[in-house]
């Protein structure tokens, strides 16, 4: 799978030749000023939740590529309102089968308004299972009692967490969260955007190397494999 880091907590994953995009948030950061929002690929984007900093180009994204935005309901019916047709509204604990794999929504502590002030419904993250591999997108949470669920019924080869702290689990609490998950290789996300959560990253991914645990951070419109 080839992951593109497009800033803040917006991931592109490659699974079976389909381009997933994660809570894209471009236009406004500054520091994804590198990145050009018009060129970006989607056949899906996943949207976590309704905040600002997760969906503010989803509207554009989706009617430029007619991609299917995979969201709560609530978020659906708000993105319909806006003219995205291509929405697949879900909710915590449903699983989805989409041609790339299988889309299994989780709960994620947050919360979730949208911009304009309507209900954004629950925060959620996502599981997907591909025949490429397993992953987990926490999406906006804190450190919860309920990972341990995902660690005890799935296996999981990398996982998204955000590790910036002050609006969600900061770098101490991700580690206890990927031991909650059973998965050693974490990719840190919603850190450094804002001041609230700027990082030591260094000090972040040796705390992360004591516990055995590997600390994955992508420059800005760096590509990886996995
Ligand atoms: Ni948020
Ligand atoms: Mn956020």
């Amino acid at each position: 799978m080839n992951i593109t880091y497009f800033g803040h907590s917006c991931f592109g994953v490659e699974v079976n030749g389909k381009h997933i995009l994660f809570d894209p948030f471009i236009s406004p950061n500054e520091l994804a000023a590198n990145i050009d929002v018009s060129t970006v690929k989607a056949d899906y984007i996943l949207i976590s939740h309704g905040h600002e900093d997760h969906i503010a180009d989803v509207v554009s994204i989706a009617k430029r590529t007619n991609a299917k935005v995979v969201c709560n309901f609530e978020i659906s019916v708000w993105l319909n309102k806006q003219g995205v047709s291509t929405t697949h509204p879900m909710n915590i604990g449903g699983k989805w089968k989409f041609d790339f794999g299988d889309v299994k929504c989780v709960a994620a502590a947050h919360s979730s308004s949208l911009p304009d002030g309507t209900f954004g419904g629950n925060p959620m993250g996502f599981i997907i299972e591909s025949s490429e591999g397993n992953f987990y997108y926490a999406g906006d949470t804190a450190l919860t009692y309920d990972m341990k669920l995902i660690g005890d019924y799935r296996r999981i080869d990398f996982a998204f967490l955000p590790i910036g702290d002050n609006f969600t689990m900061g770098v101490d609490n991700a580690i206890i969260a990927s031991e909650f998950i059973r998965c050693d290789k974490i990719i840190g996300m919603h850190f450094d955007t804002f001041g609230y959560i700027k990082i030591d990253k260094e000090l972040a991914v040796s705390k992360f190397d004591n516990a055995g645990n590997e600390l994955i951070l992508f420059n800005i419109g760096e590509t990886k494999t996995f």
